[in-house]
């Protein structure tokens, strides 16, 4: 899916206090292209990101998601946007640690009405593609870094979203183990999806296609 965010303002409101985030960003990121964001920290770009993720609205300006102002769209219908194309990947996993792998996949299905069948089908079929099929019942504290990233790819690339955004995915991960994961994603974007990467690991960024700087909510190069 192609990405057009055009002049967009983040302004954060707390008490009579309103911080400026994000400043005039104007970034397109075409249907299938494999982006690294950088930049220092505070400088934006997870509010940028939670933007791209229809997570969040921008203050001023417009985002265009293959060609599809979602300005006009309510709540609801950006959730379903969210759902139906976007899966995300964090830093820290956000695993639940009482569930197994194969639990963890399974749950955001169970939760959009998947039949358990179905949901536990997929999950499988997803676990095995991130070469985790050794580790299906095993717990997050059973599991090396690596693969508790591999199952939080699995959980996000299981209802085959067509824009994957990961914050940081290699930041709690070794160099090795940064380098695997990765790979992962170099993979998952030679198979068409969009892939767009917020990293400090300037070794990270340099294997993307491009790399976009953020600085004081401003990009500075591209
Ligand atoms: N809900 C909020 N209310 C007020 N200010 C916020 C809110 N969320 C973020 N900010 C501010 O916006 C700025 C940018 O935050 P953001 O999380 O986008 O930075 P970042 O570039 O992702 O940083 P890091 O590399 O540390 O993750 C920060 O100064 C932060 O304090
Ligand atoms: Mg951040």
């Amino acid at each position: 899916m192609s990405i057009e965010i055009k002049n967009v303002f983040k302004t954060y409101k707390n008490g009579d206090e309103y911080t400026e985030v994000l400043t005039n960003i104007s970034l397109t990121i075409g249907d299938g292209e494999m982006v690294a964001i950088t930049g220092p920290s505070g400088s934006g770009k997870s509010t940028l990101m939670n933007i791209i993720g229809c997570l969040d609205r921008p203050t001023k300006g417009s985002y265009l998601l293959e060609g599809q102002d979602t300005g006009g769209l309510n709540d609801k219908k950006l959730a379903a946007i969210r759902n139906e194309h976007i899966g995300f990947v964090f830093q820290s996993f956000n695993l639940l640690p009482q569930y197994t792998a194969l639990e963890n996949v399974e749950l955001p299905m169970l939760y959009a009405n998947t039949s358990p069948g179905v949901a536990r089908k997929k999950a499988r079929e997803a676990l095995i593609t991130l070469g985790l099929e050794q580790r299906i019942k095993y717990k997050p504290n059973q599991l090396s870094g690596g693969q508790k990233q591999r199952v939080a790819i699995a959980r996000a690339i299981v209802n085959t979203p067509s824009v994957i955004l990961a914050d940081e995915p290699t930041g709690s991960l070794d160099s090795k183990t940064g380098k695997e994961v990765l790979e992962v994603f170099k993979t998952l974007n030679k198979s068409g999806k969009t892939v767009i990467i917020v990293t400090h690991d300037p070794a990270i960024a340099s294997e993307t296609n491009r790399a976009v700087k953020i600085k004081d909510g401003v990009i500075e190069e591209v």
